[in-house]
């Protein structure tokens, strides 16, 4: 039984897609056994409270300084035993000591598609923005292993979003949530629960593409509309709706005109 430990920030609605998906099925071998957050009007502790999970808040406001701080957020956090750490919208720099500690251990979800629109100042809806201010036509959402680079470590899933005309940030931010933040951040979990991630050289070396609720790693070979096309000798997954292309790790190479 994988132990887990959320940390979160704000409204907790990756942390509510996790405690479904503990409670459907999607989510096996897993307990969740502590919510944290640096915040104390935090949506995401109601959530927990209300499905009876410890939480607690611990903020740098409480503390002389941020060395203190640290070291009373690393003791809340070994205390609850994780095998795993999910940063769920937690908006705190993680202290090193603790990196090291649950190295492949802690794994963020980012709302872009890494390494667009990511490090340092891009968080929340500024990465919707940005990326509207870009004129993107896709974006996405990343799990990735926590490593001492803002948004840098080994990628576990990612999954694309097409931009609409007449997108605003907020809409946006929402497509991005329901079509992939509150799938992927739970299908890794479910993963690494059922010990099908390895990571070898800072990058995911394998993969297990079933997982226990029978989904494939691969979003991309089951998305809707998304099919296998030979373009220039290599076979390509291409979006029949946008025509955009994606490599077979779900990578995007090309979008068509
Ligand atoms: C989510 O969109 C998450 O991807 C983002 O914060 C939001 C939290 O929402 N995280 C980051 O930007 C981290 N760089 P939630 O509290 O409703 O889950």
């Amino acid at each position: 039984m994988l132990n887990v430990v959320v940390l979160v920030s704000g409204g907790g609605t990756n942390l509510q897609a996790i405690i479904d998906a503990v409670d459907s099925g999607v989510i096996t071998n897993t307990k969740i056994a502590g919510v944290i957050s640096n915040n104390k009007n935090a949506y995401a502790l109601e959530r927990a409270e209300k499905h009876g999970i410890p939480n607690q808040c611990i903020s740098p406001k409480d503390y002389e300084s941020r060395e203190i701080f640290n070291q009373e957020f690393m003791k809340a956090v070994d205390a609850l035993q994780p095998d795993l750490i999910v940063l769920a919208g937690f908006l705190v720099v993680i202290p090193a000591e603790m990196i090291a500690k649950y190295r492949n251990r802690m794994i963020n979800i980012h709302p872009s598609l890494i390494p667009a629109f990511c490090g340092t100042g891009f968080y929340g809806l500024k990465v919707h923005e940005k990326a509207l201010e870009r004129g993107v036509k896709v974006v996405g959402a990343t799990v990735h292993f926590v490593d001492e680079g803002t948004d840098t470590g080994p990628i576990i899933l990612q999954k694309a979003v097409e931009v609409e005309q007449g997108d605003t940030p907020e809409v946006l931010q929402r497509r991005v949530m329901e079509q992939a933040e509150w799938k992927i951040l739970p299908h890794a979990i479910d993963l690494i629960a059922n010990g099908k991630v390895t990571v070898k050289d800072g990058k995911i070396s394998a993969i297990d593409v079933t997982s226990a609720s029978g989904e494939t790693a691969s979003y991309f070979s089951k998305a809707k509309g998304i099919i296998p096309k030979m373009i220039s000798g290599q076979t390509t997954n291409v979006d029949a709706a946008s025509g955009a292309t994606y490599s077979s790790n779900g990578i995007i190479t090309a979008v068509r005109n």
